[in-house]
């Protein structure tokens, strides 16, 4: 009889191992987590809680924030003990790292903390099953950075694991914007569209699983643009005709989209959030700071005249849209005037969510070496400031839903007995006293009150839309 190893890292059928995935950072990132859970499913991997007696053990990591990769390094710290603990009673623990800081690391990862064995960019994780093998076989460091967009698509589009009644679909990888702040596109890459075809198709599959809602991702996901299907002669697409045409597919009645630019915020686009009731009223349109000055210096490729006239037109387009945005402050040379300038922007637009951050240098950009760096504590006042306000916008942007009736996606149980959990088409966490026989519903519910992040609500009577 040829026994196997209990420790072999490629075990089959047989032997459930267990895998735990930590995710850093953006929606991109939770996608490639739950594809990879995906693939590694058929190799015998069952996800888990904890890294104590996992055996292969991910890192998916984010490079966008402050200190990320000295988070990472403090996890493998503690990682690492327990794979001493594991070897000690003579297991095995894989460590692998990927995602953007993976990208952006390379080899020294390996270098700083030996105790990884793979490291792999966020273009190679179709590959990993095959990692996983190579590295169980060499018992060495496996680096995986090399770009291969479309492959990547198209091996990861059909394994995945579905929980809920809501997804990602990833649609656009990359950037070529180089704002001067920001890591993504040496991480993640050039533009890329994936095409309708693969879309449509992904979107089909979903809808015959009881998805009710998809949201569109990428990291400038209104850049995606794509030649029509066969049989339709007309003009290459943009993100508002794809969104049109996955807007057919029965059963789908909710569609999202996510990462937007306003440099591709297109005719196009603005008509289908005006015509398409099954495209979401809300937008996130990031526009990271609100003085000439700085986003020239960011090299956003907008003004802020620009970007509130964008936010006029949409609103004519789409009167009750809710504009969510991420907001940097304290970037190199920002003054005291161009922070004001920042403050009159949120005033003028008005934001039902929002996400700000005080600048943080990450090497290798053109802000990490330019002059007039502004110092912590005027930062730290700054976005003090800036979130109180953005704060009372959201607060009010809630209170002003208290009487209405919206149709409210019913995702998971909550927290208490007999409650559902839901999301407003605005985006809300919506809570309602409601029999799990709704799941996966939507209802019209009556908003009754606010709580700091989320609605209460109702049910309306004889007000079910789906
Ligand atoms: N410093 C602070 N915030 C940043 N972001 C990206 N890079 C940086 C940085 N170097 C923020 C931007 C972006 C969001 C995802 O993260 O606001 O829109
Ligand atoms: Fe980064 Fe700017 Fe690209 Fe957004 S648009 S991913 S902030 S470079």
């Amino acid at each position: 009889m040829v026994s196997r190893k209990p420790t072999d890292a490629h075990p089959g059928h047989d032997q459930p191992k267990k895998l735990f995935i930590k995710t850093y950072g953006c929606q991109m990132n939770v996608y490639d987590s739950e594809r990879m859970a995906g693939l590694l499913k058929p190799l015998g991997y069952q996800e888990t809680e904890t890294s104590e007696d996992a055996d292969l053990v991910i890192l998916n990591t984010c490079h966008i924030r402050e200190k990320a990769a000295e988070k990472v390094y403090s996890d493998l710290g503690r990682i690492r003990k327990h794979k001493e603990t594991k070897e000690g009673q003579g297991g095995e623990m894989k460590v692998a790292v990927a995602g953007c800081v993976a990208q952006a690391e390379g080899a020294e990862i390996t270098t700083r903390a030996p105790i990884v064995d793979m490291v792999f960019g966020p273009q190679t994780y179709h590959r990993l099953p095959e990692m996983i093998a190579r590295a169980a076989r060499a018992r060495g460091e496996i680096l995986e950075t090399d770009f291969a967009v479309e492959e990547k698509f198209d091996a990861l589009a059909t394994i995945r694991e579905i929980k809920g009644y809501s997804a990602f679909v990833t649609i656009q990888e990359g950037c070529d914007k180089f704002c001067t702040f920001c890591v993504v596109p040496y991480t993640r890459g050039e533009e890329v569209s994936r095409s309708v075809d693969a879309i449509t198709a992904e979107v089909r599959m979903l809808a015959v699983r009881g998805l009710r809602e998809v949201t569109l991702l990428g990291q400038n996901v209104n850049a995606w643009h794509g030649a029509p299907p066969k049989g339709d002669s007309g003009e290459e697409w943009g993100l508002g005709e794809l969104v049109r045409h996955l807007a057919k597919i029965d059963g789908i009645e909710r569609i999202r989209f996510t990462t937007s630019h306003p440099r591709d915020m297109d005719k196009g686009l603005i008509a289908a959030l005006g015509e398409e009731p099954k495209l979401m009223p809300y937008l996130h349109l990031p526009v990271q700071a609100g003085s000439d000055k700085i986003l020239k210096a960011m090299n956003r490729g907008h003004t802020a005249e620009s970007y509130v006239r964008q936010i006029e037109d949409i609103r004519k387009a789409r009167p009750d849209i809710a504009i969510s945005g991420d907001f940097i402050v304290g970037f190199p040379g920002e003054s005291d005037e161009d922070f004001e300038e920042t403050m009159q922007l949120v005033e003028a637009v008005e934001y039902a969510s929002a996400f700000s951050f005080k600048y943080s240098r990450r090497p290798g950009t053109p802000g990490a070496s330019m002059a007039k760096q502004v110092a912590e504590p005027v930062k730290a006042q700054r976005l003090e400031r800036l979130q109180e306000l953005l704060e009372r916008q959201k607060q009010s942007f809630n209170k002003a839903q208290i009487g209405k009736v919206l149709p409210v996606l019913l995702e998971k149980t909550g927290r208490n007995d007999g409650q559902l959990v839901g999301r407003s088409p605005y985006l809300q966490a919506v809570h309602a006293n409601l029999p799990d026989t709704l799941l996966g519903q939507i209802i019209d519910l009556e908003i009754t009150g606010t709580l700091s992040n989320s609605l209460s609500a109702k049910p309306h009577e004889n007000r079910i839309s789906a």
